[in-house]
């Protein structure tokens, strides 16, 4: 029977915190108060590692007196913590850093600095291209911010991109900015080892490491013990999590962490990203389906359906590889698991016939969500070095637009099977529209709005859901 796809205007968006990159999403840091003597201001770009870096800096400059503002115009210290992922990702710092500049004129003392991956990736070129900047500090030297921050406090510009094989900040004590109170993310690992042609990130992240697992799981402790209901496991490839303690006795994969942060309360849910196709294993699956905490959702990025394309991207599987990891998703889970993907449309040499074979594993994995994104090359990835960027920018966009279409149209039906059916709903806080409203997601990691009722935020509320509007489900509670 199908049901009906209603739109009501009261509807939150999807949500967009759970592929590693997002394209255009900033995050401003909300007001912290601690009688610190200076304020700072911090933005954040790209994907959900920076903005739990953020966190990390915060702590680090709450102990030297800072407190977090929402006010840029006042900040004492604005700091953007930058993405280099795509050309436009560097395009909207530098648009920002224009008119923070205008901020900067009213308040001449204001120290600016930027973070991240822009950060790493220029270095102290940065200082030459923008002169507002007076600070440039790379993913791996958040520490060195003190530090950093009185050689600025001096009157000297101060850069410190070094990258680290150790660092993972395992020993700091994020300050939770935009908290809802409910969900965090936990950084389990840092930098990546693949070597991906078309992406920046091992170039501006530096070499794989797995933070310690204990320093994890206390983590998730503590958030339970602070009322956090929902953790999300981080890293660029988190199937590859791998921890040995120093003596080599105790050895963690990821299933095995995952295991871990699941038992540390059957109250709290768990959730991780990004896992990587040629990495996720049938172990993880079943530690996912052992326990019913760990939603059953999985953010596998395909980049592209055509085995040639994915060579070139230096993605080391192929189609019928990422097929079969699909199918054992399916045969050890269920048809009720959530998959999402990433594709880029129009990489070097791509021809139309390759460009229909993303269509078509889009129509083999009906994935219930897509970030789907066209090439962008990256100054000295391996693409930008060895293969032509070929594809004429109008094909890439059409080709993007078609995959798009067609994403959306498998997951208006994916969402459209959950209609009837109850829910376990995590309600995360009012719906965007209505006061009225809870708005939360159930396991598959979907957005459910309902009429609050009784409940509030933090409650875990059974739902039965009557309708769809292709991008939320919409119900009551029973
Ligand atoms: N570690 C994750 C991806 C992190 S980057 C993984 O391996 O899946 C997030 C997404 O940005 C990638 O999945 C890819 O789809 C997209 N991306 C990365 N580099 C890009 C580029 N040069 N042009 C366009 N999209 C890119
Ligand atoms: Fe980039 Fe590939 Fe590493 Fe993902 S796995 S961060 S796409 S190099
Ligand atoms: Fe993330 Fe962008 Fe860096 S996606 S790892 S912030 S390049």
């Amino acid at each position: 029977m199908s049901q009906p796809l209603i739109t009501l205007d009261f509807l939150d968006k999807a949500p967009t915190t759970e592929a590693l990159a997002l394209p255009t999403e900033v995050r401003v840091s909300t007001a912290t108060r601690t009688g610190g003597a200076r304020k700072l201001y911090i933005e954040s770009y790209g994907c959900q590692m920076n903005f739990s870096d953020s966190e990390i800096v915060s702590s680090i400059l709450a102990d030297e007196g800072f407190d977090t503002t929402e006010d840029l115009a006042t900040a004492d210290l604005v700091l953007l913590n930058t993405c280099s992922i795509r050309e436009k990702a560097e395009q909207t710092v530098r648009m920002r850093l224009k008119q923070i500049n205008s901020h900067k004129k009213r308040k001449p003392g204001m120290l600016v600095g930027v973070l991240g991956c822009m950060a790493e990736r220029l270095k102290s070129k940065f200082l030459e291209e923008e002169k507002i900047v007076d600070l440039v500090v790379g993913p791996d030297a958040y520490r060195d911010l003190p530090q950093l921050i009185s050689q600025v406090d001096g009157g000297q510009k101060a850069v410190n991109v070094l990258l680290s094989r150790e660092e993972t900040y395992a020993d700091i004590t994020p300050v939770r900015l935009n908290s809802n109170g409910i969900t965090a993310f936990i950084s389990i690992m840092r930098g990546c080892d693949n070597m991906c042609s078309f992406c920046v990130v091992p170039f501006t992240r530096g070499r794989e490491r797995s933070r310690d697992a204990h320093s994890i799981v206390q983590e998730a402790r503590d958030l339970v013990a602070a009322g956090y209901k929902e953790v999300t496991l981080l890293g660029q490839n988190v199937d590859s999590y791998k921890w040995a303690s120093e003596d080599g006795a105790e050895r963690v994969n990821f299933a095995q962490l995952l295991e871990r942060v699941a038992l540390v309360s059957p109250e709290l849910r768990v959730r991780f990203s990004t896992s990587h196709p040629k990495d996720i294993t049938d172990e993880v699956l079943h530690t996912m389906a052992r326990h019913d905490n760990i939603c059953k959702y999985i953010h596998l990025p395909a980049q592209s359906g055509n085995s040639r394309v994915l060579e070139l991207m230096n993605r080391t599987y192929d189609r019928p590889w990422y097929e079969q990891r699909v199918q054992a998703i399916r045969r050890i889970l269920g048809e009720n698991c959530a998959i999402s993907t990433d594709m880029i449309a129009g990489f070097c040499s791509e021809t139309e016939e390759e460009h229909q074979d993303s269509l078509s594993l889009l129509d083999f994995a009906q994935y219930d969500m897509g970030y789907n994104f066209f090439y962008s090359e990256r100054p000295g990835t391996l693409a930008a070095r060895k293969l032509e960027d070929d594809v004429p920018l109008e094909t890439k966009k059409r080709r993007l637009q078609e995959i798009i279409d067609r994403q959306q149209l498998h997951a208006r039906a994916r969402y459209a099977r959950m209609v009837g059916r109850v829910h376990q709903v995590l309600a995360e806080g009012p719906s965007k529209r209505s006061q009225e409203h809870l708005s939360g997601r159930n396991s598959q990691n979907q957005v459910v709005i309902f009429p609050k009722g009784n409940h509030q935020k933090g409650d875990y509320v059974n739902v039965f859901v009557t309708s769809t509007t292709g991008g939320a489900l919409l119900g009551e509670a029973v």
